[in-house]
């Protein structure tokens, strides 16, 4: 799972948020049904207490101690209502206490006594020795008899029961809330992102030679669709330069063609002359080489604009890849011999393209031009074909000095040559490998280039197979 994906991170931040939310909205909601119960409780053993200090003490003058503890079991039967009561003398000493009620929730001999002297009706809560609370409100009252305390009590280990109820309803109703925001949202961001993705797998496939097709707009006229068109304005803009750059060269090496080639047949016609003395003929052979390569920066540039724009025609007939390279091979050898290079192909199996042949010999003859160029005296090349899948690799390997990390990126870059290179006066106008990725792509295939431990460069040429 990518971490940093916008749906993680909505999801996760929107979880946290929620989980928050959900956290104070329990704990308000567990608190103030606590204090609800514990104030209505509170409240009915106020009154209870009231109600023996008005009709049992109130009333019977002189308190008869006696007839008060009858009185209240039959009145308020507290043992049978769960219920504590207990009227303690000015001195402290009980006048009467409950007895254990039905429930056993607690002993009332057990029942702490209140710390400080209480004038006023009070509640407060007591701990038991079971570990359960009690909820006790004391009332005094003074007569000229004496002063008495009432309490009436109640065991708060029901209502707990029923908190701890409401606690669990509250972390499942929390599980059950996440689980479903977190699905629910991860399913709705994922349909909210699809247009998203099909944008940028779409972006992705416009690469240079793609430039004609546009993104999808996706009909909701959402941001989403804003944005798609948005990025078809900025690759029509692109496409745009990049057909006027096609063009401009295209145009410049039609138009420099015919004037150079005149230029080279008048040239070759002048030094057939006779009549010519050294120093002329040394001269005007020297232009004729120069002639030559401008000749041949020209053609591959107009080959590489026509490859560009796709007006070159390409052929698609089967072709042996291992075949092509082997022949290939054999004619570029003598000029490898010259440098004392091994050249070597290899191949298991044979292996088949379908595309322009003459064009996929050109891919070879430019790869193998360049290694062994590059390659010094008594270097090794080794050319080899191989499939993987439904891809065919044709790789050329040399010992050669490899290329610098910096020159890299660029090396398919037109009439891009490494700075050693230039100063090294090789022939050459950096115009090869641009020629070798053009008509891969123009195969559907690719080019890359890397280099190799400890020395030389390795360049492989990916095409589907036949
Ligand atoms: N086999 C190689 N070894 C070292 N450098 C290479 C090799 N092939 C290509 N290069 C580098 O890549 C540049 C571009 O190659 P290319 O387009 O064929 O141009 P050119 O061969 O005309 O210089 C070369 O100038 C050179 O710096
Ligand atoms: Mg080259």
């Amino acid at each position: 799972m990518n971490t940093r994906s916008i749906r993680f991170q909505l999801i996760s931040r929107f979880a946290a948020l929620l989980l928050l939310v959900m956290l104070g909205f329990g704990a308000y909601t567990y608190w103030s049904v606590r204090g609800y119960v514990v104030d209505v409780i509170g409240i009915s053993l106020i009154h209870r207490a009231q109600q023996i200090t008005q009709t049992l003490l109130g009333n019977i003058l002189p308190v008869d101690e006696q007839s008060i503890s009858r009185e209240i079991e039959t009145s308020y039967a507290p043992e049978l209502n769960d219920r504590f009561i207990r009227i303690t003398r000015g001195d402290g000493s009980v006048l009467y206490c409950s007895r254990e009620p039905n429930d056993r929730s607690f002993s009332p001999t057990k029942v702490p006594y209140a710390r400080v002297k209480i004038t006023a009706p009070q509640i407060r809560e007591e701990p038991l020795p079971n570990e359960e609370r009690m909820l006790i409100a004391a009332v005094p009252y003074s007569s000229q008899q004496g002063s008495y305390l009432v309490e009436a009590g109640a065991s708060l280990s029901g209502s707990h029961r029923v908190l701890h109820a409401l606690l669990w309803t509250l972390a499942a109703g929390l599980l059950v809330i996440m689980g479903l925001t977190i699905f629910g949202g991860w399913v709705l961001i994922k349909r909210a992102l699809t247009p998203v993705r099909n944008i940028m797998l779409a972006a992705q496939d416009i690469t240079l030679r793609h430039l004609r097709r546009r993104l999808p707009v996706p009909n909701t006229g959402d941001e989403i669709a804003s944005l798609s068109v948005v990025l078809n304005q900025m690759i029509a803009r692109l496409d745009d330069s990049f057909q006027n750059t096609n063009r401009f060269t295209a145009d410049a090496s039609h138009e420099l063609r015919t004037p150079l080639t005149i230029m080279r047949g008048e040239l070759e016609a002048i030094i057939a002359r006779r009549d010519l003395s050294q120093e002329i003929r040394a001269a005007l052979a020297s232009l004729l080489e120069e002639v030559e390569r401008l000749v041949r920066i020209v053609e591959r540039l107009f080959a590489l604009s026509r490859l560009d724009t796709g007006e070159a025609q390409i052929e698609r007939i089967p072709v042996d890849l291992g075949r092509l390279a082997e022949t290939t091979v054999e004619q570029m050898c003598l000029l490898a011999e010259e440098k004392h290079i091994s050249l070597k192909c290899e191949m298991n199996e044979r292996v088949e393209v379908e595309g322009d042949r003459a064009r996929l010999k050109q891919v070879i003859v430019n790869l193998l031009d360049n290694a062994i160029k590059y390659t010094p005296d008594g270097g090794a090349i080794a050319l080899s074909v191989r499939a993987q899948n439904g891809t065919a690799f044709l790789e050329v390997a040399d010992t050669g000095p490899g290329i610098l990390d910096a020159a890299l990126p660029h090396v398919f870059e037109r009439f891009y040559r490494a700075d050693g290179v230039r100063s090294r006066d090789v022939d050459g106008a950096g115009l090869g490998l641009s020629i070798v990725q053009s008509i891969c792509a123009a195969h559907g295939g690719s080019v890359s280039v890397k280099n190799n431990h400890p020395s030389g460069c390795c360049v492989t040429v990916g095409l589907p197979r036949a």
